[in-house]
């Protein structure tokens, strides 16, 4: 926008001015130093922590193929705020390790939203506010929809996108399905080799591809790519579209919390949704196909001009998702939705 308005000056203007910080410059902002963790989930989780210790928490959730840095913008509104903000590393990204060579590698919706609570248990978090964007958004609802006293509140792009196994193969049409090329292209030993040999390159793509009219700089690229350098992304990233396409059983330590999200369990706790209009592989909705899925207060919202990164491409509005949803009252009862964020 600021660059737009510069190309209305004369050019002997624009020449002295000075140099204007923009998202093109060379040091995107990075979330460190890091805190480590031990969970029951056997995992060291590797996190970032912000806020006062006595501060109302809020635990932050990436997707893939993204990194904590994503919410490096998103940090400082809620601190400023007196938030506690936790961010960490999903399992296979960033410094976050498995303890044992032997537990099974899983990324199915059952482990990685057990992770979040596990990581809550370790460092002593009771109960709180937790938002996530695309494989966060499956993180934060299963934690959501399977542990509501640990929940007070939860904000996820997208909505609803626990999965009934049991439809894992009814197709959507044909144009859908394409979007999806690199889910399939994920089930072969070819996909692969080429996620083992160029993350950076695959990341690329999938940003291009997946959000529309995003000028993401190379600065954020690379940034980004330091948390593919875990020695377990690549069979992390594998199993997360393995499994979901039951191409990959579960790890039999979820079975039971996997037969129960089989049932699409819904979530109880207020809620803030929102669909990024230029998201590419969830097409923006109204919300109202999902309301089945939440039987406390929600409410939903388009984001225009924004793509499937929310929290990097638009700060304020993830900030304030969170903000609004924890003026939602905690249970029923009347509330009036903001008219956007
Ligand atoms: C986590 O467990 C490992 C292995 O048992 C141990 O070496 C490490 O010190 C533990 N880290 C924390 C933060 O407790
Ligand atoms: C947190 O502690 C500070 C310093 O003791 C205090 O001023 C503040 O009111 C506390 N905040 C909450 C939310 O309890
Ligand atoms: C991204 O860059 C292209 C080409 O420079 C430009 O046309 C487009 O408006 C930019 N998009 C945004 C969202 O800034
Ligand atoms: C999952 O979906 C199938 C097919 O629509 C349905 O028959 C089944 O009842 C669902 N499973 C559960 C546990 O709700
Ligand atoms: C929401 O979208 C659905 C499907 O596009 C449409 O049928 C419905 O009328 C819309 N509802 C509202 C309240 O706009």
């Amino acid at each position: 926008m600021r660059l737009f308005s510069l190309l209305s000056l004369p050019i002997w203007l624009v020449s002295t001015l000075p140099a204007i910080t923009t998202a093109s410059d060379a040091s995107p902002p990075h979330l460190t130093p890091l805190k480590y963790a031990n969970t029951s989930t056997l995992l060291n989780v590797a996190y970032y922590e912000a806020g006062p210790s006595n501060g109302s928490a809020v635990i932050l959730v990436h997707g893939f193929p993204y990194s904590i840095d994503a919410f490096a913008s998103v940090v400082p509104l809620l601190t400023e705020q007196g938030y506690r903000v936790i961010v960490p590393y999903l399992r296979g990204y960033g410094e976050t390790s498995f303890l044992h060579p032997y537990t099974p590698r899983s990324a199915e919706q059952a482990a990685l939203g057990s992770d979040l609570i596990a990581l809550m248990d370790a460092i002593h978090v009771d109960k709180a506010i937790f938002a996530g964007y695309d494989w966060g958004t499956v993180v934060v609802n299963v934690a959501a929809a399977v542990w509501p006293e640990r929940c007070n509140g939860h904000v996820a792009a997208n909505s609803y996108l626990i999965q009934n196994r049991s439809t894992a193969w009814v197709p959507l049409d044909p144009d859908s399905e394409a979007l999806r090329w690199y889910y399939y292209v994920f089930l072969t030993a070819r996909g692969a080799a080429g996620l083992a040999s160029d993350p950076k390159g695959w990341a690329r793509s999938l940003w291009q591809k997946n959000s529309i009219g995003w000028n993401f700089t190379e600065a954020y690229l690379d940034l980004t790519a330091t948390a593919f350098e875990n020695p377990d992304y690549v069979d992390i990233v594998l199993n997360f579209y393995r499994n979901r396409l039951l191409y990959a059983p579960g790890d039999p330590a979820y079975a039971d919390l996997a037969a129960r999200l089989d049932a699409q369990p819904s979530i109880s706790v207020r809620s803030v949704t929102f669909d990024p209009d230029n998201s590419v592989v969830f097409p923006p909705t109204n919300g109202t196909a999902t309301a089945k899925y939440f039987t406390g207060p929600r409410c939903h919202f388009e984001l225009p001009g924004v793509g499937e990164n929310v929290p990097y491409q638009a700060p304020e509005t993830f900030a304030n998702a969170i903000f609004a949803v924890d003026d939602l009252p905690l249970k029923g009862g009347h509330y009036v939705c903001p008219q956007s964020l």
